[in-house]
């Protein structure tokens, strides 16, 4: 793996050209994503399905090279394989059983179910296999506070509020469950590690939905704990925080965690990353999937721009949250030449 140009952008190397994956970027907007969807059953079935979820996240690798796969599983197993109901209803997202009090939080494991997740480290070690050389594999998990937020409302929510309320009603209640969380995806990322991937990223997508004092108290210091159980275990362990939104907050996100490198949302302002968040560590991001789609003139613009800012320092190509399902995959092919050129 010390091929692998991502892996070295990771350790801080500044590259002639940025390395590429993008977020989401197995799913929807592939057909043939959509061709083996359809044949999987529910989205929860190809998750669990260790020859689908593979040949799903080898799809993108296969069409367009990029120099890293992410597994193909979902950030809302982990309350899964503690024995929160989850189902994905058909063109609705998310739905869990939600846990807004300690009656119900006691219903659910303290601990992960390995088992339930067996298939999913069964997919790591088929990938890992598959993989052409200088790809890397990059393993995740959900960060504590965007996990509750699904677990406690039991879908996704516009603004987090009935996670909010949960922790301004009952703090100490809340608190138990982050504490499950992490410990739980510690030992998930800890178990994506053993079966081989080379990274992991910790995806905190509502990160900026925070205050300053909640931003500290629920997204960095319980992050901070994962990367050092993860750490505990695999001292060498190459792992991304992305806290989505988080922008002037990113500083003290990495000090305050520890991680190796981070992802940045699209809306952050360029000049504050080259001036206070790329010295500290390698940067990934931040293309508009919104100008992904669109295409044309703006967005090689956009690419260009991204690239002239962050290609000084170490840097990796992705973009600011995930792919739409709606992209056309001519544009990503454009994308692919216009970072590769
Ligand atoms: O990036 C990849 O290609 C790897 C796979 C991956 C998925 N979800 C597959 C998926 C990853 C890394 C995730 C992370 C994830 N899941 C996040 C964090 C990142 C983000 O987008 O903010 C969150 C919040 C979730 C929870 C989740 N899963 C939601 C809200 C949804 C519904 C929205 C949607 O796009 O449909 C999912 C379903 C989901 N996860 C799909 C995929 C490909 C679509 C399901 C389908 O094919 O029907």
């Amino acid at each position: 793996m010390n091929d692998s140009l991502f892996l070295r952008a990771l350790s801080g190397e500044t590259l002639p050209k940025p390395p590429l994956w993008l977020m989401r970027q197995a799913g929807r907007y592939l057909p043939e994503y959509r061709e083996l969807r359809a044949r999987a059953g529910s989205f929860l079935d190809l998750c669990y399905n260790p020859a689908l979820a593979a040949e799903v996240t080898l799809q993108p690798i296969r069409r367009f090279g990029f120099d890293a796969a992410i597994l193909f599983s979902d950030i809302l197993v982990v309350p899964h394989a503690l024995g929160q109901k989850l189902w994905f209803a058909q063109g609705e997202g998310p739905r869990l059983e939600p846990i807004a009090d300690a009656a119900r939080l006691g219903e659910i494991r303290e601990e992960i179910d390995q088992d339930v997740l067996a298939p999913v480290y069964e997919t790591v070690r088929r990938v890992k296999a598959a993989l052409p050389g200088g790809t890397a594999l990059i393993g995740f998990c959900g960060a504590p506070w965007t996990v509750a937020t699904y677990m406690v409302a039991g879908r996704g929510t516009p603004d987090q509020g009935p996670a909010k309320e949960l922790f301004q009603r009952d703090p100490a209640l809340f608190a138990r469950l982050i504490d499950r969380l992490v410990v739980s995806s510690a030992a998930y990322l800890n178990a994506q590690i053993d079966s081989g991937v080379d990274a992991v990223q910790i995806f905190d997508s509502w990160a900026g939905s925070l205050t300053a004092g909640d931003f500290q108290r629920w997204c960095i210091e319980p992050t901070r704990r994962i990367v050092e159980l993860v750490r505990a275990r695999h001292p060498q362990a190459r792992i991304i925080g992305f806290p989505r939104g988080a922008g002037t907050g990113i500083p003290d996100y990495v000090r305050g965690t520890g991680v190796d490198a981070v992802g940045l949302e699209t809306e952050i302002d360029r000049g504050f990353v080259r001036e206070a968040i790329q010295p500290l560590v390698p940067v990934q991001g931040h293309l508009d999937p919104q100008l992904l789609r669109a295409g044309g003139a703006e967005m090689e613009r956009e690419i260009a721009a991204i690239r002239a800012a962050f290609g000084a320092g170490p840097f990796v190509f992705n973009l600011g949250h995930g792919i739409l399902p709606d992209t056309p995959i001519a544009h990503v092919e454009r994308l692919v030449e216009l970072v590769r050129a």
